[in-house]
């Protein structure tokens, strides 16, 4: 028997479990022979092994490939993760001679070095024949511990199948635990000498199993032995022969050298092996040898489909919060735990809430476009497109279209702070500018419809209005649904103000009161000859003059104006204007004309002349009209009594007295054609003016020009007017 020192081998399943990562060597050690891993402690050379045992020649074939042997046997893997090793194994045959009738047995055994122990799991005793009885047995010592054996017979040469090892044509057997040696013999009683024709030889070998797989040209062939030339058998291979916790005990020869690993006591005989910790990968033996596994970079062997994170000897797999399930061999899916009625409502409210989201965006649109349409509509509607035609058509126009926005940021929103006066027709506010430019700002109530397509057209002839004593109109916006206007802002308020809110008339000469007359007057007539086409105010009242700084009359308010239209049939049917200043012509014939503008400006006068307002309340708390009462005060001789006490007071003389309320009277004829036309009353109010104005600079003249001379600098006041009562003796006057 030859005894073989050792010999060393791995299994086919191992190939599963060995990682190349796992191979390593001690440092200046080759780590492969060939093809073959050969990790610590195995080892090429005394020098790179733990012991003798695990030493490995790297030797040269016949054909100069490189090949691990120990001992005399080949070398095909190593395994660490299962301390296994493969290796060639001899193949047993007993052949027969027909020639000289003789039997050829080819007996073997086999032992293995101290540490290696024959898989019982992985090997099978394998006998491969038709007429054949294989012995295996351990004939190591006198008392035989272990021997069994094998035998395959086959009554023909067809009863054979592939792949089938059950006594026909082949037979197989397990071993026990432990076999360290073992020897292999045939019964020569079962030969070949009967089946000779189809079989020359029977085979027997220890080999993996799962590397077998029979074929029945095995039995009539030599292929099974010429094919590798042996056969595959696994061994166990431990560290050392004690337990683990004997090893432990002296830790300068303990194995298990690297951080993480553990030690395993051997399943197949005395001794240990090392491992790796779970979580942790590598040499075991070799110092750090054993390194930890990011399992989140390797998804296919550690799977992970919800947040994978990596941790020392292990990872943490968790489904995103609001998600349940098995994210490491499952899915991750949303809570299971709510119930199926409170994800429902869940969905349901989430789509409703972004339904209507979606809804309230479109409808935000719509609004928008809806009011930019209708701020069109406007424009258009109120003849917008004409004005803007007119204003690019001619040149030197200061006309401005506003847009509601510059308005509003002008007025501060319409702040109520803002207001400058209210009356029947609307709101006046004082608005500022972009470029600072304090402006008035009337935004009215209502607008007469049968007008509006013309708006633009009479708000461009009314803006083409150049006169000193008219308030210039500087633009408009016509988006809105009532067009708003923008005014020259006026400061000192209004005439009515002044007359019967401050009172400070009473300081007012009478040719201060003649001048805001004369200039009122000049305006009107302006209106009515001079503007083309003419214009009627139709609201004339002392509300509607505003004062400016210096006291210059300014005549505003256009909102109950008309132009003179062409054809006298369209004259208006509306009654406008203001109780007291009415024409009572217009009242009988709803026809407007210049000279309801001449009635309502002699009552204005009249106010001047009186202080006291168009309807006006006697103690006796009787409504009186001042027109009434004063021509009844002119019929009786009662001027006196009517007319305001300063100017009563200043003038003496009677004669001028009486041919102002002549004036005033003839304004105010009860028909129209007894009227005089404005121009003719602005020429006489001129006239009255000058009658006097020389007396009075030559009385004054000092005065004037020390309390007047830097005030009426480049301004165009006449300040003849201006000075104040106290200069003039008062005198007894009477008007016939
Ligand atoms: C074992 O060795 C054989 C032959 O050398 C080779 O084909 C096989 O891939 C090896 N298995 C492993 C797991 O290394
Ligand atoms: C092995 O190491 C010893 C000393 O450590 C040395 O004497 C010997 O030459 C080495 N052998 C080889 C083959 O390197
Ligand atoms: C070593 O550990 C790995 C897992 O860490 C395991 O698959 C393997 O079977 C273990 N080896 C032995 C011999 O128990
Ligand atoms: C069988 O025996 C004869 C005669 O002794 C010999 O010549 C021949 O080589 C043998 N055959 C085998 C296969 O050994
Ligand atoms: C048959 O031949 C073989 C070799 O050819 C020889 O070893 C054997 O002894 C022979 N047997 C007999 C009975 O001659
Ligand atoms: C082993 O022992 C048995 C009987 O005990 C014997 O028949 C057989 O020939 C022996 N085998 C070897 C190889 O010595
Ligand atoms: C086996 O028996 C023989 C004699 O029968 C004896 O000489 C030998 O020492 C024994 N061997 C063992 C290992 O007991
Ligand atoms: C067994 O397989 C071989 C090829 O592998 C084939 O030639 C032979 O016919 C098969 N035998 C049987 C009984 O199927
Ligand atoms: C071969 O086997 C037969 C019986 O099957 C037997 O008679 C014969 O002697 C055996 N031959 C040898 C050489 O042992
Ligand atoms: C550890 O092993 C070494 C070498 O085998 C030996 O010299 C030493 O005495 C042992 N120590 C213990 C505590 O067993
Ligand atoms: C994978 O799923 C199976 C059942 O499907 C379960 O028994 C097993 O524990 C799961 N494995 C892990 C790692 O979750």
């Amino acid at each position: 028997m030859e005894a073989l020192p050792l010999l060393v081998l791995a299994t086919a399943t191992m190939r599963l479990l060995v990682s190349p990562a796992a191979a390593s060597a001690l440092p200046g050690c080759r780590s492969s022979c060939g093809r073959v891993d050969i990790p610590y402690p195995f080892g090429i050379g005394s020098n790179c092994s733990k012991a003798v045992i695990f030493e490995i020649d790297c030797s040269r074939d016949d054909n100069g490939v490189e090949k691990p042997f120990q001992g005399d046997v080949e070398v095909l893997n190593i395994s660490l993760l299962h301390g296994q090793l493969r290796f060639l194994n001899h193949i047993s045959s007993q052949c027969y001679n027909a020639s000289n009738k003789s039997i050829i047995p080819d007996d073997w055994s086999l032992d293995l070095p101290t540490g290696y122990r024959f898989s019982d799991t992985h090997n099978k005793f394998t006998v491969i024949g038709c007429q054949t009885l294989a012995y295996i047995g351990d004939n190591d010592s006198n008392v035989s511990t272990y021997e069994t054996g094998c035998v395959s017979v086959c009554r023909s040469e067809q009863s054979m199948r592939n792949g089938s090892c059950v006594g026909i044509g082949c037979c197989e057997t397990s071993i026990p635990k432990g076999l360290e040696h073992y020897e292999v013999w045939f019964d020569a009683d079962f030969n070949t000498s009967g089946i000779y024709s189809f079989s020359h030889c029977s085979y027997a070998v220890l080999m993996e199993a799962a590397s077998f797989r029979f074929q029945t040209s095995y039995v009539t062939t030599d292929d099974f032995v010429s094919k590798n030339g042996g056969a595959p058998v696994v061994v166990d291979w431990v560290v050392g022969g004690e337990t683990c916790e004997e090893a432990k005990r002296n830790e300068s020869e303990y194995a298990c050298k690297s951080e993480n690993s553990e030690c395993l006591d051997s399943i197949n005989g005395p001794g240990y092996l090392c491992n790796c910790s779970r979580g942790y990968r590598g040499n075991p033996y070799l110092l750090d040898g054993c390194q930890d596994i990011d399992e989140c970079a390797e998804k296919e062997q550690y799977p992970c489909t919800g947040v994978c994170r990596n941790l020392a000897g292990g990872y943490r797999c968790l489904c995103p919060p609001g998600t349940g399930g098995n994210p490491v061999n499952g899915t991750c899916y949303p809570d299971q735990k709510l119930p199926m009625a409170v994800k429902l409502a869940i969905g349901i409210c989430s789509s409703i809430a972004f339904l209507l989201f979606c809804i309230m965006c479109i409808y935000m649109i719509y609004q928008r476009k809806q009011l930019r349409k209708m701020k069109e509509r406007h424009f258009k509607e109120h003849g917008g497109w004409q004005l803007l035609e007119e204003i690019n058509g001619k040149q030197g126009i200061i006309f401005k279209i506003f847009t509601i926005k510059e308005i509003e940021k002008a007025t501060h929103n319409f702040d109520k702070n803002r207001v400058l006066g209210r009356g029947g027709h609307g709101t006046v506010y004082k608005g500022i500018l972009q470029d600072n430019h304090v402006v008035a700002i009337k935004k009215s109530k209502f607008i007469d419809e049968s007008q509006k397509n013309e708006y633009g057209k009479e708000l461009l002839i009314l803006s083409q209005i150049n006169h000193k004593n008219i308030v210039k109109l500087l633009g408009c916006c016509l988006e809105v649904d009532v067009p708003i206007l923008v005014y020259e802002f006026v400061s000192n308020g209004t005439l009515f103000h002044l007359i019967h809110e401050k009172r400070s008339i009473s300081s007012f000469s009478l040719g201060a009161r003649l001048k805001i007359a004369y200039d009122s007057a000049d305006a009107l007539a302006y209106l009515h000859s001079t503007a083309s086409p003419p214009i009627i105010h139709g609201d004339v009242k002392s509300s509607n003059i505003l004062l400016d700084e210096n006291y210059v009359a300014k005549v505003s308010d256009f909102g109950a104006s008309k132009l003179v239209p062409k054809d006298k049939d369209q004259l208006a049917t509306l009654v406008q204007g203001t109780c007291g200043y009415l024409d009572p012509e217009y009242l009988q014939t709803c026809k407007l004309t210049e000279k309801s503008d001449v009635y309502s400006f002699g009552v204005v006068f009249l106010e001047l002349l009186t202080g006291k307002k168009a309807v006006y309340f006697e103690e006796s708390e009787e409504e009186r009209s001042l027109a009434l009462t004063f021509m009844l005060a002119m019929k009786e001789n009662r001027l006196s009594e009517i007319l305001d006490s300063q100017v009563r007071d200043e003038e003496e003389d009677i004669e001028y007295i009486r041919q102002i309320c002549e004036l005033a009277k003839r304004c105010l004829n009860v028909s129209g054609e007894g009227r005089p036309t404005m121009k003719e009353v602005a020429e006489e109010l001129d006239k009255l003016r000058k009658l006097k104005q020389h007396s009075w600079v030559q009385r004054n003249v000092e005065e004037i020009e020390t309390e007047f001379g830097e005030a009426s600098n480049g301004q165009g006041v006449d300040t003849t007017i201006d000075y104040t009562s106290e200069k003039i003796s008062a005198l007894n006057i009477e008007c016939r």
